[in-house]
């Protein structure tokens, strides 16, 4: 028997690429692979790439630069790029870089083991299509292995929104729904290898319009009410999300649906309506801090999550403002900030660009307010019970880690418990990222 092939996959970015690394590592399993953790013993590297950060495909170059001596060491090595710095930039990274052998798009991650079989021959492959049909249903995982209590399942991908900044709707195209049953099957897959908490991917996740089991068209509302009725799994929760694809049965599930997990990610990007304009993002900031409010009536302790970008072309001090404003209405419980950085062939890229000092003063400015807000809200855990879900060994002898149901980390010394336990703890301490508990009963 001849041993199996080794398989390193870097993964960047979001957590839709965590969820595609892992369909991947299962799609090249078939082809005899195993996943390392060290590129140096690697019959083949992967790097599933992120195009929303700057410069992205420039560092993916200087990335494949560093592996040239692992390619001299080992001349059978092949080495592949996929995700979305793959999509957009396609064949040109093998004629910049010859010592890639294989570029793949998110949208044909099924085909990888023809395209591997191609790269035994001694040809390259390159797939950057957008195909018709259901990748997740070709990548299938194989049997059964042993899951950890939480896991991804991407329900959705792509968007049709086109905010002026975002390279999302060119590099992973237009909204596609995956059908409901097969959504249903995979979740009770899951479950049956042992996972306990779903979080249902999608770029725009709330847009979510895939065939119902009946044939209807169905939305993220009705997925999540029949993800309720699979037994064992406990938790369920969703992200990203829209402001505009609130229904109201979504916020109403937030109220009524035991398993729906009081955490929800909803980026606003700014709180000036000048700038939601020109960010061609469809809301005001009223109309979000109606959504929000909304949502809090039917869930009144929510945990709210978001994105902003400052220093947007044409942003002065009062749209900034605007932002802080809202900000302090809305009180994040975890929010990501970013400074605007140009994407090639996004609209805002053509636009007057503000001063990248003052961009660094604002997102200076937000993130503290972010981060008082943060502390606040996980201070104020402090003496509440919160349900965790338990994931793993702590770094102390008999601690264990585990999220409540609001997502903040908790370590509980002496917990008793095993990987996959839901139990209630009495949180005692903050710290800067995680809280300390202990258990009750
Ligand atoms: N510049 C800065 N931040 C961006 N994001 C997306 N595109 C850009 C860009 N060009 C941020 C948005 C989005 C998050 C995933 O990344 O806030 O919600
Ligand atoms: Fe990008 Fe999200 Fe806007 Fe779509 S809705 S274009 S993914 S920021």
């Amino acid at each position: 028997m001849t041993s199996p092939k080794k398989l390193f996959i870097k993964t960047y970015g979001c957590q839709m690429n965590v969820y595609d690394s892992e369909r991947m590592s299962e799609a090249l399993g078939g082809q005899g692979y195993v996943e390392t953790k060290t590129a140096e013993d690697a019959d083949m590297i992967l790097l599933n790439t992120c195009h929303i950060r700057e410069k992205a495909a420039e560092k993916v170059y200087s990335e494949l630069g560093r592996m040239r001596p692992l390619k001299e060491a080992n001349p059978d090595l092949k080495i592949g790029v996929a995700g979305c710095v793959a999509q957009a930039e396609g064949g040109e990274i093998m004629r910049r870089q010859p010592l890639v052998d294989l570029v793949v798009g998110p949208q044909s991650y099924h085909r990888l083991p023809e395209m591997e079989a191609k790269l035994q021959q001694g040809q390259k492959a390159l797939d950057t299509e957008f195909p018709e049909e259901d990748k997740f249903e070709r990548l299938k995982a194989r049997p059964k292995a042993k899951r950890g209590p939480t896991a991804f399942l991407t329900v959705q991908e792509g968007c049709d929104k086109f905010c002026a900044f975002c390279v999302v709707p060119y590099t992973r195209g237009a909204e596609v729904s995956r059908p409901a049953t097969r959504i249903l099957e995979e979740a009770r897959d899951l479950v049956e290898r042992g996972v306990r908490e779903i979080t249902l991917l999608g770029q725009n996740v709330n847009a979510y319009h895939g065939t119902g089991p009946d044939g209807s068209e169905y939305t993220l509302a009705k997925l999540i009410w029949d993800l309720d009725k699979v037994d064992g799994l406990e938790r369920i929760r969703f992200t990203t999300s829209h402001p505009n694809d609130m229904t109201d049965a979504l916020i109403e599930a937030h109220g009524t649906c035991a398993k729906l997990m009081p955490y929800l990610h909803l980026p606003v990007q700014s709180g000036s309506d000048h700038i939601l304009k020109r960010m061609n993002r469809s809301h005001t900031a009223e109309s979000y801090l109606r959504v929000i409010e909304r949502i809090r009536a039917a869930r009144p302790d929510i945990v709210m999550s978001g994105d902003f970008i400052v220093g947007f072309p044409e942003e002065t001090e009062a749209d900034f403002q605007a932002t802080l404003d809202l900000v302090e209405e809305v009180k994040y419980g975890y929010a990501y900030s970013f400074k605007y950085s140009t994407r090639p062939g996004t609209p805002a890229s053509e636009r007057a660009q503000v001063d990248p000092a003052e961009a660094d003063d604002r997102l200076r400015r937000l993130q503290a307010l972010i981060t008082r807000q943060q502390r606040e809200i996980q201070d104020a855990m402090v003496g509440r019970t919160v349900n965790v879900l338990f994931e793993k060994p702590g770094r102390f002898e008999g601690q264990m880690v585990g999220k409540s149901e609001y997502l903040h980390a908790v370590h509980v010394p002496d917990s008793g418990c095993v990987a996959g336990d839901i139990r209630p703890v009495r949180i005692v301490s903050t710290g800067t990222n995680s809280l300390g508990g202990e258990m009750l009963g």
